[in-house]
């Protein structure tokens, strides 16, 4: 949801901020632009729609070596070409990009810019408007941004350019996610490192309220009091490499079969040479300390939470809750007496989500995030962190790293069994190889999978995902993996729930999914396949070779322990909605309305 990419240094900036705003396209946005400055001035092209329209309008013969770039997911004014990013103050001297949201624009605008004709109906124009108010005044421009950012309620990451200035851009971050990217003779600046991977790999963290003075040779970062601080880069543990697609024909594919090789990594980083899981002694303590855990996630994650719950409370015993973050925001249930969050995001810039962190933080209460993406916001806030190790993910539906989530929830419950001395019932390390296993099976089993979308999903406006036990929060995934990508009408339900009303909306043709893995409901959900099928649906059984599969089931799964049975129907449920949505011509990798990364509660 928005990015930011800037660049200073000796090679020509356009095709390095073109190049990043591509790069960062996953997150989501609407329109995009890029401003550059050289000796004759500053040059802005902005567009509304796709990175290639903007590619069209940038004029060749522009040449610079310092600028910024945007793309922009409309929250204040419609997405047009006029409130595209960069937004330019009156007189044109200084250019800012910015995401996130200025909460009291309204009252600044008021206040300080009565006279100033705005140009676009953007939060941000605000900004840019008050550095040039305060530049006027005799502030220098570091100056000038620090009292403006001072004066902001809400979130933002900027970078500004000032044409009385072209050997610096100014960089400012509060809540919304933002880094510098250092490189040798150049630094860069990115909302997040897959941006900026062809660059450079190292990268400075940015906290909240800090300002970065940036020269292509320097970084200075300081606090809006204009106090320095000093911080050392680190490196990310992925290459330019990873966020290509290579010869797969979309991202989500890719992901999609990428999945064993990330349970294998997995099972490098948590599993011992023991055969035990290892885990940061800090974090199994916490969980052991806590008398009740609450898992607070959103969308896709909230899903694996759901799962995450199943395993915590039946291999290590402890009580646990999943809620969606959104809501326990603002309707936070009687908690217990010590609790333990964690929190799962694989952008790891949530906002709903790290509005909880920052309440239950203010609370006092230990916090723990489980993501994909070192140095997010939510890696950084909470005390304990652990990684996902999926990759980078950039197609917009979640898929490698909703089952690295499942997969790092396996460790962390075992891994507290463990130190309560509790011998799990099952060997955890050799159970998620042979799972692993079952998913490059199915992976290979996409003829199946692609016949199976064309006949139940080709014609039909809905489909009903059921399941019991497990295999429901299964076909909560299944139903919102295939909405968001194919925009066929899905709900996902507890196998006896849709009699209570739902049935009614059965009829001749309508597809039902029924996820069948889980031997103790076997019996219940094959005749809640029984009842639809009886009022018409097109049926069609998931099932478990040797659990609970019958002779004419559509799908069977490899055998796996049933507790992690969700890992391997994350494949076809995954490949299903992929080839749905390539069925009905969706934008697989970008879905309409949709964002990587949802940076706006
Ligand atoms: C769906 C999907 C979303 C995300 C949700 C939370 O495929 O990707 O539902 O799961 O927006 O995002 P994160 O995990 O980044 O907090």
């Amino acid at each position: 949801m928005c990015g930011i990419v800037g660049y200073i240094g000796n090679e020509d900036a356009r095709d390095i901020l073109l190049k990043g705003l591509t790069n960062l396209e996953y997150r989501g946005y609407d329109s995009a632009g890029i401003a550059l400055l050289n000796a004759d001035g500053i040059h802005v092209f902005k567009e509304k729609g796709r990175i290639a329209v903007l590619k069209k309008t940038v004029d060749p013969a522009v040449h610079a070596t310092l600028g910024i770039g945007h793309t922009r997911w409309a929250t204040h004014g419609e997405p047009n070409q006029r409130n595209a990013h960069p937004h330019q103050s009156a007189s044109g001297r200084f250019t800012l990009v910015h995401n996130g949201v200025i909460e009291n624009y309204n009252q600044l605008k008021a206040d300080y810019l009565a006279d100033v004709i705005l140009k676009s109906e953007t939060d941000t124009e605000v900004v840019v408007q008050l550095i040039e108010t305060f530049a006027n005044e005799g502030l220098s421009t570091e100056a000038a941004l620090r009292k403006t950012l001072q004066l902001l309620d809400g979130s933002y990451a900027i970078a500004l350019l000032d044409t009385e200035d072209k050997d610096t851009l100014y960089v400012a971050k509060n809540k919304s996610p933002l880094l510098i990217g250092i490189g040798n003779g150049f630094n860069v600046v990115a909302s997040d490192a897959t941006a900026m991977i062809q660059q450079t790999k190292r990268y400075v963290e940015l906290m909240d309220e800090e300002v970065v003075v940036l020269k292509k040779d320097s970084y200075t970062i300081m606090d809006l009091d204009g106090s320095t601080k000093i911080r050392q880069p680190y490196t990310v543990s992925f290459d330019a490499h990873d966020t290509e697609k290579g010869a797969y024909p979309h991202y989500m594919l890719k992901e999609i079969d990428e999945q064993p090789a990330v349970m294998r990594r997995l099972l490098q980083e948590y599993g011992g040479s023991d055969g035990t899981v290892t885990l940061d002694p800090a974090i199994t303590r916490a969980i052991n300390d806590a008398d009740r855990i609450y898992i607070i996630a959103c969308g896709t994650s909230y899903h694996a939470g759901l799962v995450g719950r199943h395993l915590l409370e039946t291999i290590a015993g402890i009580p646990t809750e999943v809620h969606i973050s959104s809501e326990f925001s603002y309707n936070m249930p009687l908690l217990s007496q010590k609790p333990l969050f964690i929190f799962i995001s694989q952008s790891g810039e949530t906002a709903d989500s790290r509005a909880v962190l920052v309440k239950v933080k203010k609370l006092g209460y230990p916090t723990l995030t489980m993501t994909n993406v070192e140095g997010s916001t939510l890696y950084r806030e909470a005390d304990y962190r652990m990684l996902l190790f999926a990759g980078p993910e950039i197609a917009v539906a979640s898929t490698k790293a909703y089952t690295a989530m499942i997969a790092v929830f396996s460790f962390m419950a075992v891994a507290a069994a463990q130190k309560k001395g509790v011998k799990p019932s099952f060997n955890l390390l050799h159970e998620l190889s042979i799972a692993a296993q079952g998913m490059e099976q199915m992976i290979d089993e996409k003829a199946l999978l692609k016949e199976v979308a064309r006949e139940y999903l080709s014609i039909t406006r809905n489909a009903f995902y059921i399941g019991r036990a497990l295999d429901y929060y299964v076909c909560m995934e299944a139903a919102l993996k295939l909405k968001e990508v194919s925009y066929i009408q899905a709900e996902g339900f507890a196998g006896g729930e849709l009699k209570h009303g739902t049935i009614a909306l059965i009829e001749d043709g309508t597809p039902v999914f029924a996820f069948a893995t889980q031997q103790k409901v076997n019996n219940n959900i094959r005749s809640n396949v029984e009842e639809v099928a009886a009022r018409g649906a097109h049926t069609c059984i998931i099932s478990m070779d040797g659990v609970t599969n019958h002779a004419d089931d559509r799908i069977v799964l490899p055998n796996v322990h049933p507790a992690l049975a969700p890992l391997v129907c994350a494949v076809p449920l995954q490949l299903i909605a992929y080839y749905a949505a390539l069925q009905n011509e969706c934008d697989v990798d970008k879905p309409r309305n949709l964002a990587k990364s949802v940076t706006v509660e």
